[in-house]
């Protein structure tokens, strides 16, 4: 058995994608005469989310981009942070908008989806580009599904027809990872917390993609020796190290290919991020290729 796997290190992935997202950026800013603009909303002062999203303008800065942050107190009425939305909406001089989750008790997760006009969503939650993605159409797609593409695209890892796995079923991740895939003509098990005898579904997996949110929840028992293993997972102990969904020292020497947490899937999200932003501002100013 392979003892030494493949280490799927964000490092040389992000390089190769911010490079070309820096060309784009660079080539747009001299088309419209000004940068590509992604706008950031935090609400409240959750650690992890005050740290991403400075890494998300840090990111847009060095990309050539504009970058504007909002940082509302935990206690601002819904209604005012909607309104904001809509402003930054209307705005021609702004191409991209996120708002960072999680977002305080009041806010209604479902009803915020649908702030963000689809063209300015470059995290493609809002309803109409999960649709799109689903059904094929052209539209914004999801920066941490994308990222993993990239991550395996960059290692010459192939998807076509392999069985992939994947655990977890969220909106951000678990679901558009699922559609991603199945467009890339993968064949698609979509695993969650109501499967029964999960590691016998997931040993089926060539390539196995675990964003459950459960720290360690992905043993040896769970992996087909020889498979690619993408964890999504990331999660700080009492002690402050970082760790994911995949039990690394235990399943790393079954596996093909793994990546690591930190530095394997976070990294991409904020590449793909960056890539999207461009991607916007680009079909804003394409009108007759846009959606
Ligand atoms: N919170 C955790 N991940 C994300 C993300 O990708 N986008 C936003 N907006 N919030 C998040």
């Amino acid at each position: 058995m392979e003892k030494f796997p493949l280490l799927l290190s964000a490092r040389s992935a992000v390089a190769a994608l911010n490079e070309k997202t820096h060309a784009a950026s660079l080539a747009l800013r001299s088309r419209l005469g000004r940068p590509a603009k992604l706008a950031v909303i935090l609400v409240g002062d959750d650690p992890a989310s005050v740290i991403y999203t400075r890494k998300k303008g840090e990111a847009a800065l060095r990309l050539g981009m504009a970058h504007e942050s909002f940082h509302f107190p935990a206690s601002v009425s819904p209604s005012e942070v909607q309104a904001l939305t809509e402003r930054l909406n209307a705005d021609p001089g702004v191409d991209g908008i996120l708002i960072q989750r999680p977002l305080p008790a009041g806010f209604d997760d479902a009803e915020v989806l649908y702030w963000i006009h689809p063209s300015k969503d470059v995290d493609a939650f809002h309803p109409e580009n999960h649709g799109r993605l689903i059904l094929g159409l052209p539209g914004m797609l999801p920066c941490t599904p994308v990222g993993i593409l990239a991550l395996l695209d960059h290692y010459g890892i192939p998807v076509e027809s392999r069985t992939a796995c994947v655990v977890g079923r969220s909106a951000i991740v678990g679901k558009p990872m699922a559609g991603l895939l199945l467009r890339r003509n993968a064949t698609v098990i979509q695993a969650h917390r109501h499967t029964r005898d999960l590691p016998e579904i997931t040993r089926t997996a060539e390539i196995l993609i675990v964003a459950t949110g459960s720290a360690g929840l992905i043993g040896p028992e769970h992996v087909r020796p020889g498979a690619v293993v993408i964890d999504v997972g990331i999660h700080r102990s009492a002690e402050g190290k970082l760790s994911g969904d995949v039990r690394f020292a235990e399943v790393s020497p079954l596996c093909s290919a793994i990546s690591p947490v930190p530095g394997g899937v976070g990294p991409m999200t904020i590449a793909a991020l960056m890539a999207n932003t461009v991607l916007a501002a680009e079909t804003a100013a394409t009108p007759s290729t846009s959606q």
